[in-house]
């Protein structure tokens, strides 16, 4: 359902622009094959002028061939019954296949987007699995809960959405993601001189933001798409455009090197600015109080111990699990 939505949008220009050719290769499987050959069929009816090439395939080691951009979004939902532990580890060898496939034939500088969930940590165990391309390289795409704090904190501030900026996720794509409120602006002006209502933003805002996509499981019958297709396009345009000045986007990123104090060796969402060239560099300048470390620390926590599970996949010895039962997946309530 993402890519249906999502394929449309990059044959038209929306990433790229009008003067970039673009050649699409999907990954599927032997049962979705079928379905992959419709959509196939379906882009090139469409006459896209800047689209050049559909191909299809179901070998990661034919598919990945040269790709420039690997936007990773096949991942199983969690069923009845299904363990997060076992979710992980299920979910963790599609990805630790797609990294090894990249790491031997993707273009050197390609840029790998991870949207199945856990999102965080299949990055993760993608760019252990892929030692020969850069770890900086590899995203976890927070970019749709981004989009989503903005749309709240302008719905109550009672202005239009592209007045919010500085909107940071920090943490993991699920309910301990942090919306950061204290770095965001409306109209210029931090958050909190514009929403007074500190209630409001530390527990209303918050879990909203932290909990969108599984009420809308529950409305729709099944997760996010057309919304978390625009937010890979967003995602994708941040780091192709320069950032304009002042402002940031927020991406699950590798944690090495971060100025933060935040764990190293995790992909972890923080604030980036990129200058457009497929690059981002972490932004500096931000402020922290006891509320948004404390919240930051437990999303750490957390992907700790999603990293200590799959430690079978990431090469780092014997897996075990221990995650922290009250967090979960946003589609998970
Ligand atoms: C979302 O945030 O909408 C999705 O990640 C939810 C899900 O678990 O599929």
């Amino acid at each position: 359902m993402i890519s249906n939505h999502l394929l449309f949008k990059l044959a038209s220009g929306e990433v790229f622009g009008q003067d970039q050719p673009i050649a699409l290769k999907l990954l599927g499987s032997e049962r979705s094959l079928q379905a992959l050959e419709g959509v196939a069929m379906e882009l090139e009816d469409s006459l896209y002028p800047l689209l050049r090439e559909v191909s299809i395939g179901i070998d990661p080691y034919v598919v990945f061939e040269d790709a420039d951009w690997a936007l990773l979004i096949g991942a199983k939902p969690r069923g009845p019954g299904v363990e997060r532990a076992a979710l992980l580890d299920i979910n963790g060898q599609i990805f630790a296949e797609q990294g090894k496939a990249l790491n031997a034939v993707a273009s050197r500088n390609v840029k790998v987007i991870v949207v199945g969930n856990p999102c965080n940590t299949n990055a993760l165990i993608c760019l252990k699995n892929a030692p020969n391309l850069q770890a900086k390289n590899f995203h976890a795409l927070t970019r749709l809960d981004e989009n989503r704090a903005k749309c709240q904190l302008a719905l109550k501030a009672g202005v239009f959405y592209d007045k919010v900026s500085n909107m940071t996720i920090w943490g993991n794509h699920s309910t301990t993601q942090v919306p950061d409120f204290l770095n965001a602006k409306i109209d210029g002006k931090p958050v909190k001189e514009v929403i007074k209502d500190t209630k409001w933003l530390e527990e209303d805002f918050t879990v909203t933001v932290q909990k969108r996509g599984g009420v809308l499981i529950q409305k729709w019958g099944r997760s996010s798409a057309a919304s978390t297709a625009v937010s890979i396009v967003d995602a994708m345009r941040s780091l192709v455009t320069p950032t304009p000045e002042g402002d940031w986007f927020s991406t699950g990123v590798y944690t090495t090197g971060n100025p933060y104090g935040i764990a190293e060796d995790i992909v972890f969402s923080m604030p980036c600015r990129s200058k457009g060239d497929g690059d981002y560099e972490l932004v500096k300048d931000v402020v922290m109080d006891d509320f948004l470390w404390g919240r930051i620390k437990k999303s750490e926590v957390e992907l700790i111990a999603e990293k200590r599970c799959v430690a079978h996949l990431t090469g780092e010895g014997n897996a075990f699990c221990d995650l922290p039962g009250d967090t979960m997946l946003p589609g998970e309530m």
